[in-house]
Formats: C-alpha cells, sequence, structure tokens
C-alpha cells in the first residue's frame, strides 16, 4: 500500500442483524476499538438499511471512529420507486460510504454495469462516497479472462465519472469465488487484480487518478490473512463480510491493516 493512501476496512453486514442486534455491535465495536491503534485506518460499517439510524445514533453519541455506510441505494433521488431507498435519505443519516455493485446485486438482482453507473452517479451527487465492486467468476479466471472483466467493469464505473469527483471513489476487488467461501484469494493474486484496476482509471484518466484511487480486496478475509492481503503494494484496505459481523475480528482486521509506523 502507498503510504499517500490511507487504508479502508469496511465491514459489510449484508442482510444480517435486526437493529437491535446491531446497536450492541456498534456499540462493542467502539469499547474495542478503545485504545486500539487503528488511527491511520479508515473504518466503515454497512448495516442493514432499518439498523442504519440506530446505529448512527451509536456511532456519534459514543465517538466511535468508524464511518457509516449503506450497502446500496435507489439510482433516482425520490419518487415512485417502492421499497428503494434513496441516496439523500442515506446522506441524512451521515451516511459516508456506499457499496454499490456488489456481486450479490449483480448476480441475485440483475444490476447492469449501467444500473452500477448510475447509483455510483447518485451517491457522489449527494456528497457521498461508493465502494464500486468489480471481480471475476471462477470460470473467467479459469478462462484466462480475469483482466478482461476487470477491466469492462471499471470502464462501465468510469462511465459515471467526469475528470473532478473521481477522486471520491473506491473500488473493491472481490472476486466471486472468494466470497463466502473461505477460500481468499492469494496476495499474489489479489496484487495483480489491484494493479490491473489502477492501470486502466491511470490509463483512462490519468496517473494522477490512478495514484489516488483506493483498491479494497474483498472475499473470506480473516484476522488471519488480513495483514499480508493489505501488504499488497495496490491494495489500500479490505471489504470484510461475515468476519465483519464479530467486532473483536472486525478490530483484529483493522488492526492488521494499519500501516508500520
Ligand atoms: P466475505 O464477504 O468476507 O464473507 O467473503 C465479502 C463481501 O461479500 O463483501
Amino acid at each position: 500500500m502507498s503510504a499517500r493512501r490511507r487504508p479502508l476496512v469496511s465491514g459489510n453486514w449484508k442482510m444480517n442483524l435486526d437493529h437491535h442486534q446491531a446497536i450492541h455491535a456498534a456499540r462493542d465495536l467502539g469499547l474495542r476499538l478503545r485504545g486500539a491503534d487503528t488511527a491511520a485506518v479508515d473504518l466503515s460499517v454497512h448495516p442493514p438499511f432499518t439498523d442504519l439510524r440506530s446505529v448512527q445514533t451509536v456511532l456519534e453519541a459514543d465517538d466511535v471512529p468508524v464511518a457509516l455506510g449503506a450497502q446500496n441505494c435507489a439510482v433516482e433521488d425520490a419518487g415512485p420507486f417502492t421499497g428503494e431507498v434513496s441516496a439523500p435519505m442515506l446522506a441524512k443519516l451521515h451516511v459516508e460510504y456506499v457499496i454499490v455493485g456488489h456481486s450479490e446485486r449483480r448476480r441475485l438482482f440483475g444490476e447492469t454495469d449501467e444500473v452500477v453507473a448510475a447509483k455510483l452517479r447518485a451517491v457522489v451527487r449527494n456528497g457521498m462516497t461508493p465502494i464500486c465492486c468489480v471481480g471475476e467468476t471462477l470460470e473467467e479466471r479459469e478462462a484466462g479472462e480475469t483482466t478482461t472483466r476487470l477491466t469492462g467493469q471499471v470502464d462501465a464505473a468510469l462511465e459515471a465519472f467526469d475528470g473532478e469527483i473521481l477522486p471520491a471513489l473506491v473500488v473493491a476487488y472481490e472476486p466471486l469465488w472468494a466470497i463466502g467461501t473461505g477460500r481468499a484469494a492469494s496476495p499474489d493474486d489479489a496484487q495483480d487484480a489491484a494493479r490491473v484496476i489502477r492501470s486502466v482509471v491511470a490509463a483512462r484518466r490519468g496517473d494522477e487518478a490512478g495514484a489516488q484511487l483506493r483498491v479494497q480486496y474483498g472475499g473470506s478475509v480473516t484476522p488471519a490473512n488480513a495483514a499480508e492481503l493489505v501488504a499488497a503494494p495496490d491494495i489500500d484496505g479490505l471489504l470484510v463480510g461475515g468476519a465483519s459481523l464479530d467486532p473483536a475480528q472486525f478490530v483484529a482486521i483493522a488492526r492488521a491493516a494499519h500501516p508500520p509506523v
């Protein structure tokens, strides 16, 4: 990881923890972070929508050094879109980061590259930072198509941005075969993919944009593998699913991501 980019460690709670459980988890996280050496790492948690207000209240009242995040948002800012939650609603709750285009949303809910680009625009339009997920399937990897797949997804995401707002973007490299499988990418494979992502951004938007981009790795991250993944030069943080539900593990991962002082 470059000294110029602050690591970002994000906990994606997915569809877990009701608001009572979420309050408990956020308080627990706050207690464990007291005195933990994580000052040089940005942290975010991404609870389900129904938990956001409760978690916001705990994080703000207890002064927990963790940003509030969401897992998704609507394309439009308001209107007749039954069941959707808009980016302005999230911004009002002090949400700072929004995951966009997670592979579960692409695969299970039919989100196309175009929908992902529209959501990226909605997040940025409302002053928040998108974490755009990209990644290849096992079949694509075995067919030698990883670079093509990542390039296509990053190019599609860049459609959402003009040059000025690009610095706000975070890209999460999440190979589908590593998510929830217990089989994380090797640090070398994760580094290769992160370098591809950064080089696409640099090629399209200039070296400075490439150098500024924060690239997370996600997929079966645990306290045991976090440090070696984050040590890769193009990886600037982690997107953590299962292990983030346990505050002790999440804090251990955050500490592992702390750059050496
Ligand atoms: P996992 O999920 O850590 O449980 O593999 C990661 C993700 O989907 O963001």
